[in-house]
């Protein structure tokens, strides 16, 4: 058994997970809209990501025992007005996704919770990864969104990446 809190706040990163995999689905579409395919899979592969920590998430509460508690997934509520908007709107939903896994991980710290610890160390640096590639995309948005060819180009490197199942097994 889990600790109470710990395990409140990891049922509730289910659901916040799930958000951010329809937040991302919504920028795919708003991408692919504008014809940019190759945003629009940039974000597509992101939300599959997102549904990947989620599943994680349930399944290490599941292995502990825990009840699963699937709460409403709120509406993806991002005004895009510019290609640039998705971006900066993903960087700051990073932020503040790294602050949770923070919060779970403080929890667990609180209790001795090395177990919870150890599986939470595998958010803590795939939250690195995510800030990061969220502000490259916003960099290289700066440095050659403003010219077509720039743009052509920086979207057919988006439709190169590929999904890759998390290398988290449970
Ligand atoms: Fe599940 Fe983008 O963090």
């Amino acid at each position: 058994m889990l600790d109470a809190k710990v395990s409140k706040l990891l049922n509730e990163q289910i659901t916040k997970e799930l958000y951010s995999a329809y937040l991302y689905l919504d920028f795919s579409i708003y991408y692919e809209a504008e014809g940019l395919d190759g945003f629009a899979n940039w974000y597509m592969i992101q939300a599959q990501e997102e549904r990947d920590h989620a599943m994680l998430m349930l399944q290490y509460l599941q292995q502990n025992g825990e009840k699963v508690t699937l709460e409403a997934v709120a509406k993806p509520d991002k005004d895009m007005k510019s290609l640039m908007d998705p971006l900066k709107f993903g960087l700051e939903h990073e932020q503040y996704v790294t602050g949770l896994i923070n919060d779970i991980y403080a929890a667990a710290y609180d209790v001795k919770d090395f177990r919870t610890m150890q599986f939470l160390d595998w958010f803590v640096k795939e939250q690195l990864e995510e800030e990061k590639s969220a502000d490259d995309m916003i960099k290289k948005m700066e440095l050659f969104g403003n010219d077509s060819k720039g743009l052509y180009s920086l979207d057919s490197e988006y439709a190169t990446r590929v999904y890759t199942a998390p290398s988290l097994v449970l």
